[in-house]
């Protein structure tokens, strides 16, 4: 049944209150072009399966994205399954349904399912990682100093609590080249070194870590690698059979485009017997690692199967189709933001170094009102960088957002460094 995207929305409002089980097949229609046809067309038909109005554009994937209509409506579908009937006999399925989502992210990452553990969310992976490894005084972790707090604050607290140490290697701006960071790690890494723990593409200014050759750095001197993928899977074509990490983690609410609430550690084979769990309850993953590290007690099912949707939907456009045109969309955005007077961009121009995520300071002009004019007048959303490291507005596009929406942003920015805001 073909609803139009006003009854959607309509449904949408509706269902905080009441569900209209007649008006449940009300998603836009589904996608029929594939990136083949990819042209401006292409992306303008993609946006056509969220739910976004057309008029706002929300660069903020680095923070969350929307899901497309196959994925709420997966989620849907499960929840309305699992709802109407609870009982055990009936949710057997639900099991099956999380082994599928294990075997898709295996096979998005290019890995094994005995090497996925499905998780809450990135900060949970991370968290799983620091508080799973036996590391006592007189080891030490090196981190990089961009890392998301659930990959620096957790390090630093746990290593007062277990007497080990933290050495911070400084990420300069701008990013000064993938040398830069290899050279950085083969001189902290000592004989002390236990971990390396960086951030593929950080969500301060999207910089982009050499995370194929850091993780080659430490695996030749034996040290593990915990990569914060939360930015760059869904974004970077990720393969992790080429990179070797011991662990990788991300986040499906963000560039997968899934729902929220559910999240990816990878733990390599060769590590498996080095990580002790740090949840223990009932109902673990039924294959490998995740046997140990997914007993996490009651799970929002749909919400898994949502994510294997959200990969099934990714794939069906091609992850380096969904990297060239979230690469397109910031390079016009750096591209526009370069050439007006008294805007600071921080993010490096250099696709090499760079990702999706441009930050940039707009001259004197107060950054909160900036972002705030921006969603009023404008209908952009953004994110801020408040304080003094690289203060500014922080876009972070993705497959939802068109270039005639970079065009807009970039215009809004010119306007309020003319006017003022
Ligand atoms: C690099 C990085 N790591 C980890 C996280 C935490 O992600 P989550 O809130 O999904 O746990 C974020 C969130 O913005 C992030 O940008």
């Amino acid at each position: 049944m073909d609803i139009s995207r006003r009854d959607f929305s309509r449904f949408l409002a509706l269902s905080g209150s009441m569900l209209l089980p007649q008006q449940l097949e009300a998603w836009p229609a589904p996608l029929t072009q594939t990136p083949a046809q990819s042209d401006e067309r292409f992306w303008l038909s993609l946006r056509e399966q969220f739910l976004m109005p057309a008029d706002l554009a929300v660069m903020n994937a680095a923070n969350l994205c929307p899901s497309p209509a196959p994925v709420l409506e997966a989620i849907y579908r499960s929840t309305k399954d699992m709802d109407g009937d609870p009982s055990f006999e009936n949710r057997a399925k639900m099991t099956t349904g999380k082994e599928d989502a294990r075997r898709a992210l295996a096979g998005f990452l290019r890995v094994t399912p005995e090497e996925i553990v499905i998780t809450r969310n990135t900060s949970e992976a991370n968290n799983m990682v620091s508080s799973g490894l036996d590391l006592k005084a007189g080891d030490e972790v090196v981190i990089f100093a961009d890392n998301h707090p659930s990959n620096s604050a957790a390090w630093a607290q746990k290593a007062k609590r277990f007497g080990y140490t933290v050495t911070t290697l400084p990420q300069p701006n701008p990013h000064p080249g993938a040398d830069y960071y290899v050279d950085a790690a083969k001189r902290a890494i000592s004989s002390r070194t236990r971990v390396l723990a960086f951030t593929h593409q950080t969500s301060t200014v999207g910089d982009v870590l050499p995370a194929d050759e850091l993780c080659q750095v430490a695996r030749e001197r034996g040290v593990l690698t915990l990569v914060d993928g939360a930015s760059a899977l869904g974004f970077i074509d990720v393969d992790l059979s080429r990179m070797q990490p011991d662990f990788y983690t991300g986040s499906s609410h963000k560039w997968t485009c899934g729902p929220k609430e559910v999240g990816v550690l990878y733990v390599n084979a060769r590590v498996h017997e080095r990580i002790h769990p740090s949840i223990i309850s009932a109902y673990a993953g039924t294959i490998g690692i995740s046997r140990r590290l997914e007993a996490m007690g009651q799970r929002d099912e749909p919400a898994i199967i949502g994510f294997a949707e959200a990969i099934r939907f990714g794939t069906r456009i091609g992850a380096r189709a969904i990297e060239q045109r979230s690469r397109s969309l910031t390079q016009g955005l750096i591209a526009g933001l370069r050439r007006i007077d008294g805007v600071h961009v921080w993010t490096h121009p250099d696709p090499l170094r760079s990702g999706a995520v441009v930050t940039f300071r707009p001259g004197t002009l107060d950054i909160t009102r900036v972002a705030a004019a921006l969603y009023k007048n404008d209908r952009i959303g953004c994110a801020t960088r408040t304080g003094s490291d690289r203060p500014g507005i922080r876009f972070s596009p993705h497959i939802y957002n068109t270039m005639a929406e970079v065009d807009r942003a970039v215009a809004a920015i010119a306007k309020y460094m003319k006017q003022g805001v």
